[in-house]
């Protein structure tokens, strides 16, 4: 964040403030407005925090105009295509790249932090077998500090890379547990020789009876999908794991606060939604029903996987998502599969439809995602689980950061008071 020459002025009753700049590397220039309140006793107003910049990051950059996705700088599409989960997970942490031996040591470090304490098995046994497993990953994830209290203290350094290390090796185990709970199958240990989507596949999808390979093709489907959900600059979950770190909350009930955000149909549970929206529509016949419930300002239903705060234009992750869903239903031998069917050609006539076209509302990574998931023999409700075991490294990488800022202190935003003046109690018997 560096200083600008430029400022803005304020006029409020003919007094006027000036408000210095900061300029970013890329991206849209901020006013500074920490010393508003202090120096014009005024509070500015942004609910949605539709113009809000809440941090400064350099983590994540997203031009919603262009539909550009960086990590550390790297393009989204780049990503995915070239590198692997586990990579990102580095690169998002630590800022670059890494080298062979450095990729080696992260790699084993968190295969060998994937096993649970086996007590927390008991956690599972208290929730009823169809808990939506979002329900059991908030609590088994905000249970974490009691026993890890020994990466738990985040003043200190060390501390706060192991709770990263064992949060990012931990999260596929909880979930593929949430999974198996809620089939009521038995739980299935990682095993340390698969990698990270393969182990996860295999924790989700084998059974004691017998022998399970992962198929090699699911893993890699498996891994980009991780890969496109890690992380997406101060999204709401993003943003709920900041606000809860910012009052020194250990990181494990930091995490537990963003899947429990996540889980909302307007955020991390639209590929849910829009998985059993695309399945309500059911037939090709039935689209132009839909589009114009969407477009009905009576009808509260909204076409799920479509529009974003940010993207308006497309949502770079949902063009790698929907060549995805093309391989592997083709490698999966699933020929025309219906639903498929009906999320193109809904694609294609909202993307033709001047309602979406004016207000700029594209597909987002929820909309294909449920596909593949589906295809690969996930329960829908999985699917959000998942994007919060791939949104984990964004969490703790974000996180992780804002102890990279010294000044940093407790968020607490103010408000705009609608609410009754001073008055006087009045006994029951005078009301
Ligand atoms: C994620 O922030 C992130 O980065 C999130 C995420 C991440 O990686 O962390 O990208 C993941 O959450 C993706 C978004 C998943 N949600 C959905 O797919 C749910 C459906 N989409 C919408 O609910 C909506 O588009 C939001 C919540 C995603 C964005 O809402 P905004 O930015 O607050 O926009 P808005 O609600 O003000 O909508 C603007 C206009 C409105 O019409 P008007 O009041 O101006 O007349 O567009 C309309 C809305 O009614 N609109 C839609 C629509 N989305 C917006 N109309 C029909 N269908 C939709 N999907």
């Amino acid at each position: 964040m560096t200083d600008s020459s430029k400022t803005a002025t304020l006029t409020i009753d003919g007094k006027k403030y000036e408000l210095p700049m900061l300029s970013p590397s890329v991206g849209p220039e901020v006013i500074d407005i920490r010393k508003l309140y202090a120096e014009a006793g005024v509070f500015t107003y942004d609910p949605g925090y539709t113009s809000t910049a809440s941090c400064d990051s350099t983590i994540t950059y997203i031009d919603g105009d262009e539909g550009v996705l960086l990590h550390r700088g790297y393009p989204i599409d780049q990503l995915a295509s070239k590198s692997h989960y586990l990579e990102v997970c580095y690169l998002l942490l630590y800022g670059e790249l890494p080298t062979a031996k450095e990729l080696e040591v992260f790699e084993t470090t968190i295969t060998r932090h994937t096993m649970i304490h086996e007590q927390m098995h008991n956690f599972f046994r208290g929730f009823r077998r169809d808990a939506h497993p979002m329900a059991t990953m908030v609590g088994v994830v905000g249970a974490m500090s009691a026993f890890y209290a020994d990466s738990a203290d985040v003043s200190d350094p060390r501390q706060r890379e192991i709770a990263s290390h064992r949060m990012i090796a931990k999260m596929p185990t909880i979930a593929a547990m949430a999974y198996k709970y809620s089939i009521g199958q038995p739980f299935v240990y990682p095993r340390n020789d698969l990698d990270y989507a393969a182990n996860f596949l295999h924790m989700c999808f084998s059974v004691p009876a017998e022998d399970f390979v992962v198929d090699p093709i699911l893993a890699r489907a498996m891994d980009r999908i991780f890969t496109l959900h890690a992380d997406h600059e101060q999204n709401a979950s993003t943003s709920t794991v900041r606000l809860a770190s910012s009052s020194g909350a250990n990181p494990f009930a930091c995490v537990a606060a963003g899947i429990a955000c996540l889980w909302g149909p307007a955020h991390g549970g639209a590929n849910q939604a829009c998985l059993e929206m695309l399945k309500e529509i059911g037939a090709v016949d039935r689209i132009p029903e839909f589009i114009a419930r969407a477009k009905d300002k009576n009808d509260p239903f909204r076409l799920m996987g479509f529009g974003h705060r940010v993207y308006k234009n497309f949502d770079p992750r949902a063009t790698v998502m929907k060549q995805s869903a093309d391989e592997v239903l083709d490698l999966l031998g699933i020929e025309n599969n219906p639903v498929l069917q009906v999320a193109k050609e809904l694609e294609k006539q909202a993307l033709e439809d001047p309602y979406f076209a004016e207000k700029k509302l594209f597909p987002n990574v929820d909309f294909y995602s449920g596909i593949i998931l589906e295809a690969m023999g996930f329960p829908t409700s999985m699917f959000t689980p998942i994007f919060a075991l791939s949104r984990t490294v964004g969490w703790i990488s974000q996180w992780k950061e804002q102890f990279s800022d010294p000044a940093h202190k407790i968020g607490r935003p103010r408000q705009l008071y609608l609410g009754a003046t001073m008055r006087s109690y009045v006994d029951v018997e005078d009301r």
